[in-house]
C-alpha cells in the first residue's frame, strides 16, 4: 500500500479529483466503485464541477455503488443510493442504466448473487472511505479476506454513526456490501481518508499486523492500493 499525503483538506480534494477526472479522460467507458460517507463529498463535487464543464464525461462509465443500509425506506434521503445521487449522479451524465445500486425488497442473497456477476472479473477502479473500527463499505472487524458480495449486520457503532445520514432515529441494524474478495479484485483501489477523526485508524491501518480484525490492513495486499490521506488524516504516519 503506498501512501500519498495530499497536504490540506482543500489541496487533498483537489488531488483525488483531479486523479479521476483523469482517469475517466484516459478510460471513458471506466468501471468503477464508489462509496458514500462524508469523505468523498468534496470530491464528488470537483468531478460534478469538471464534468459540467466539459473536462470529464460519465456518458460511458459504469458505477458500481459499495454498499447500501438495510431497513430503510427506498426514498429515504440516508439511503447509500440516495447520497451518492444527491453529491455526484444527480450532476453528471451517468445513464441510469449503468448506475448498479442494490435493490433489498425482493431476495437479497440472489441479488447479491447477480450484483457479483454484474461485476465480474473487477471494477477498474474503487474509491473507499475508511470506517472508524478500520471498516471497508460495510465490511466491518472479522470480515474475511475471501468474503463475497452480501447481506452483514452492522458493528454498533456503524450503527450509531449512520445517524448522521438519517433524519430519524430508525438507524439500521443490517446493510448489503461488497466483499472484501470483490473490492481486492479491483484493477486500482484509492482508500481516502480526511480529518484529525481519521488520524488514528489511518495509524492502525498502515502498521498493524494484517488481520481480518482490521479490514482496512487487508487492503495491504492488494498490489496497487493507495492510501491518500490529507495532514490532519496522516498526521500520525
Ligand atoms: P465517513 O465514513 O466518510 O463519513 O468518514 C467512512 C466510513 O464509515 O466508511
Amino acid at each position: 500500500m503506498r501512501v500519498v499525503k495530499g497536504g490540506s483538506r482543500e489541496e487533498w480534494a483537489d488531488y483525488v479529483a483531479e486523479m479521476l477526472i483523469a482517469r475517466l479522460q484516459v478510460r471513458p467507458a471506466l468501471r468503477l466503485c464508489l462509496p458514500t460517507g462524508l469523505t468523498p463529498v468534496p470530491i464528488y463535487e470537483r468531478v460534478a464541477a469538471a464534468v459540467a464543464a466539459g473536462r470529464a464525461s460519465f456518458r460511458e462509465t459504469e458505477v458500481f455503488l459499495l454498499d447500501e443500509f438495510g431497513g430503510v425506506e427506498p426514498d429515504d434521503p440516508g439511503r447509500c443510493d440516495q447520497m451518492l445521487r444527491r453529491f455526484l449522479l444527480a450532476n453528471v451524465n451517468l445513464p441510469d442504466a449503468r448506475f448498479h445500486r442494490f435493490r433489498l425488497d425482493g431476495d437479497i442473497e440472489a441479488e447479491c448473487r447477480a450484483y457479483e456477476q454484474a461485476i465480474g472479473a473487477g471494477c477498474d477502479l474503487t474509491l473507499l472511505g475508511l470506517g472508524g473500527n478500520g471498516h471497508i463499505g460495510m465490511n466491518e472487524p472479522g470480515a474475511l479476506p475471501d468474503s463475497l458480495t452480501r447481506r452483514v449486520d452492522l458493528a454498533p457503532e456503524t450503527t450509531a454513526a449512520s445517524a448522521r445520514y438519517f433524519a430519524h432515529d430508525r438507524l439500521p441494524t443490517w446493510g448489503v456490501t461488497m466483499g472484501m474478495a470483490t473490492i481486492m479484485r479491483s484493477e486500482e483501489i484509492w482508500l481516502l481518508a480526511a480529518g484529525a477523526r481519521k488520524a488514528g485508524i489511518v495509524q492502525r491501518t498502515v502498521r498493524e499486523d494484517v488481520s481480518p480484525s482490521l479490514p482496512a490492513s487487508l487492503l495491504r495486499s492488494h498490489p496497487t492500493t493507495l492510501l491518500i490521506v490529507d495532514d490532519d488524516a496522516g498526521r500520525e504516519i
